[in-house]
């Protein structure tokens, strides 16, 4: 059935689309839908990209930019100690996410319930069976063990986000590593989605990227629009066995990232003050945001790890059906746009998610919440 809501084209963060709906300017909203780190873009990747456009001539838009990203892949391996012939750069970690299934050829694909749109799309597009793995409220928003292995046997390609969206969980490395060798004695492809994993302060101790060598089916994606702030720009990244990403590369259109993408990443990736920066804010803000969030009535909150949280409106006077798109339109009529999660398989219309943002804006977020939800207006 197509969708009608705020989320009609799949996602969060469609400005556009709300401001038809709740008659406003695309630019008038705080936009809690999508999860972007509102400190980016760094000044660094700014000035890269303004330099860039000064040079005479502008070369970056007059030259076609490198179709094999050299030098961010460069960047990326000294920076993560990953050989370049295992990485890939893509148009966004969705560009990537569609690459892998055209790929694999997967006659059936796994996802887990709830998770990113994009994984269900990439298989739809193609026909493909979709295998969902339920992770519903009462175990906590996690994989069972044995159904993950079940799983992960029962399907050509599987994906995992890590940290999981809409949940904002990591998966314990422990289970990681588990699915990575199941995938691998199986022979299926387990696509690790650690498009947030920036996010997590020890994220980087909790990746397999280290390990991605003895799990030859096993394939990392990261984005960089996320915790850099550039999902105008489009940027991700992937790690994966050299065969891989060869198959992958022959399929991906050329110049698909282009050159502004390329320069503004490079320059992220060196902006060691801007990371600890965000890292301090995050650290600060999320439990402030916890802290509130969880006072609300009736609203339950899942202990995401990152930078948004899922919540539950379960009891009145939050509660009641369709209680996500009403609190939606009640607060997008006030410019704050929540994301409304009915349309993730696995949820429905008492699950909404809202993004960690700016002292000043959370504060805003929270006195509409309450104003909403203290006329008792969306019932
Ligand atoms: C879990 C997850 N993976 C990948 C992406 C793709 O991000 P992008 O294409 O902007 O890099 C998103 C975007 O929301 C996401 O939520």
């Amino acid at each position: 059935m197509p969708l009608t809501g705020v989320e009609r084209y799949g996602h969060g963060g469609d400005r556009w689309t709300a401001g038809e709906m709740f008659g406003r300017g695309a630019d008038a909203f705080v936009d809690f839908s999508a999860n972007i780190n509102p400190l980016g873009p760094p000044d660094s990747v700014v000035r890269v990209l303004q330099e860039a456009l000064e040079d005479k001539g502008a070369p970056v838009l007059a030259r076609y930019p490198d179709p094999r990203a050299r030098s961010l892949k460069r960047a990326l391996a000294n920076r993560y100690g990953v050989p370049e012939e295992c990485l890939m750069i893509g148009n966004g970690g969705a560009e990537l996410i569609d690459l892998v299934n055209a790929a694999v050829r997967p006659s059936r694909v796994g996802a887990t319930a709830p998770s990113f749109a994009e994984y269900e799309a990439s298989a739809r597009k193609r026909g493909q069976e979709i295998v969902y793995l339920p992770t519903g409220e009462k175990e906590g928003f996690q994989p069972e063990p044995e159904a993950l292995s079940k799983w992960i046997r029962s399907v050509d390609l599987a994906y995992l986000g890590h940290p999981n969206n809409p949940t904002g969980l990591t998966v314990p490395y422990g289970q990681l590593l588990a699915a990575a060798e199941e995938a691998a004695v199986a022979g299926t492809v387990l696509v690790v989605d650690e498009a947030f994993l920036d996010f997590v302060s020890d994220g980087e101790a909790r990746s397999l990227l280290s390990r991605l060598a003895d799990f030859p089916t096993t394939l990392l994606l990261r984005s960089m629009t996320k915790f850099y702030a550039l999902p105008g720009l489009r940027l991700g990244w992937g790690a994966a066995h050299p065969d891989w990403i060869r198959r992958i590369e022959e399929l991906q259109i050329p110049w698909s990232v282009n050159g502004l993408a390329q320069i503004a990443g490079e320059a992220a990736l060196s902006d060691g003050a801007f990371e600890n920066v965000t890292r301090r804010w995050l650290a600060v803000e999320r439990c402030f945001m916890m802290e509130r969030l969880r006072e609300l009535p009736g609203a339950l909150l899942v202990p995401g790890e990152v930078n948004y949280f899922l919540l539950k409106l379960e009891a009145p006077p939050l509660g009641g059906t369709g209680a996500s798109r009403r609190l939606q339109q009640a607060l997008g009529e006030r410019g704050i746009l929540i994301r409304d999660c009915s349309t993730y398989p696995g949820l429905d219309d008492a699950y909404i998610r809202v993004a960690v943002r700016s002292r000043e804006e959370n504060v805003h977020l929270l006195q509409k919440l309450g104003e909403v939800l203290g006329k008792g207006e969306i019932f």
